[in-house]
């Protein structure tokens, strides 16, 4: 499907250039259309190494509950990170999870700055922060941004400010991978066999069945291609063309100011804003400082860019 996606787009548009400039299909994966999800048990009662705490797989199915493996690892959740408000507020904890970590299909929130964390989902609100593609966690992000109050954000901003992100995705440069499929989670995940890596970042859970129960504390690995880390470290100190990254991302990528952190961050959450930024559907006068940075940026640019801040201390 996707190679003959790959060659309608080369026939239809004519030129190897403007192929490769489509939409990584790996930091925005979408699974093929199924019928609708099997019920969740609501019996079977499973365990996360580390915790006492029990949950079915309909108790970590409810996107108004947080499911909270581990209660004693943050300070206590607002009730907007918590339980949301019915109909249209999922709880924040629920994707971004209890200690703010995220994951790869949406993002961590964990020590960004209060102020950006509002600032993103007013310009979500406005329609100025859209996707290059709509894949279903992002679409949800937006329905909450649109039915969410301000001061419900702020709440939920003072908390995953405060929060310390800590590393855990492990970067590793491979040439070959294991061959992926995509889960109704918009997640890359493990499949049978291996394959040569080509120009991806494949963010993968260390562990599924963890990563499934919403362990807060099971993390991803990133294969990058070799030598990747290596040209885009050289690109984030250059400035790919424009400034240096650490001038306004702070002298080790940790955010300065409402600036948001970039170090040790989802390679395929930074590859989705670096496209978005490039092509306007992340846009309006916050996305402009990004804006030369990105102009003559290539897809390939952006995937050494990603592997290496992901590698970087948080
Ligand atoms: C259904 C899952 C889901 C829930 C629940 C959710 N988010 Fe998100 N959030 C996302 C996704 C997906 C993105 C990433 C969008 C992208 O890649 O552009 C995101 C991105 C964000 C961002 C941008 C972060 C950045 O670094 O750019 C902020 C801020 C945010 N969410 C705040 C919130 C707040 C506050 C709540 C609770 C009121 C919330 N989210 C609830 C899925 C969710
Ligand atoms: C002139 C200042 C400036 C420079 C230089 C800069 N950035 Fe940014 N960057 C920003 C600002 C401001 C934002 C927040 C944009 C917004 O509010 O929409 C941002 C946002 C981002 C985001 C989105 C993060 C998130 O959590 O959503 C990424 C990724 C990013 N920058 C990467 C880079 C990289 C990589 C470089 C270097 C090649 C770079 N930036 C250089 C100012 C800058």
């Amino acid at each position: 499907m996707r190679k003959l996606g790959l060659l309608l787009g080369l026939m239809v548009i004519g030129g190897a250039a403007f192929a490769q400039d489509v939409p990584p299909y790996w930091a925005y994966p979408v699974p093929k259309p199924s019928g609708p999800p099997a019920k969740p048990d609501n019996v079977v009662m499973k365990k996360v190494p580390g915790s006492k705490l029990r949950f079915t797989d309909a108790g970590v199915s409810d996107r108004f509950v947080v499911p909270d493996w581990f209660p004693r690892e943050h300070p206590p959740m607002p009730d907007v990170v918590a339980h949301g408000r019915k109909p249209q507020v999922f709880a924040c904890g629920y994707c971004h999870l209890p200690n703010g970590q995220g994951r790869p299909e949406n993002a961590s929130l964990a020590g960004q700055p209060a102020g950006y964390i509002l600032e993103q989902v007013q310009e979500m609100r406005a329609g100025r922060r859209k996707t290059s593609v709509l894949m279903g966690s992002i679409k949800s992000m937006y329905a909450i941004a649109g039915a969410v109050s301000d001061d419900e954000v702020k709440t939920a901003a003072d908390y995953f400010s405060r929060l310390k992100y800590r590393k855990w995705i492990r970067v590793v440069e491979t040439a070959t991978v294991p061959k992926t499929d995509i889960s109704s989670h918009n997640m890359m995940i493990r499949a049978a066999g291996r394959e040569p890596i080509g120009d991806r970042i494949l963010e993968i859970p260390e562990n599924l069945e963890r990563t499934e129960l919403r362990d807060p504390r099971s993390g991803f690995v990133a294969y990058v291609p070799k030598g990747s880390v290596a040209r885009g470290k050289q690109l984030v100190e250059s400035g790919a063309g424009a400034f240096p990254c650490a001038s306004c991302h702070g002298a080790t990528l940790q955010g300065d100011g409402n600036v948001p952190a970039l170090a040790g961050r989802s390679p395929s959450m930074i590859v989705r804003q670096l496209y978005d930024f490039k092509h306007g559907t992340r846009s309006g006068p916050a996305a402009d400082p990004m804006k030369t940075e990105v102009s003559n940026m290539t897809n390939a640019q952006a995937m050494n860019i990603a592997a290496y801040l992901a590698s970087l201390k948080p």
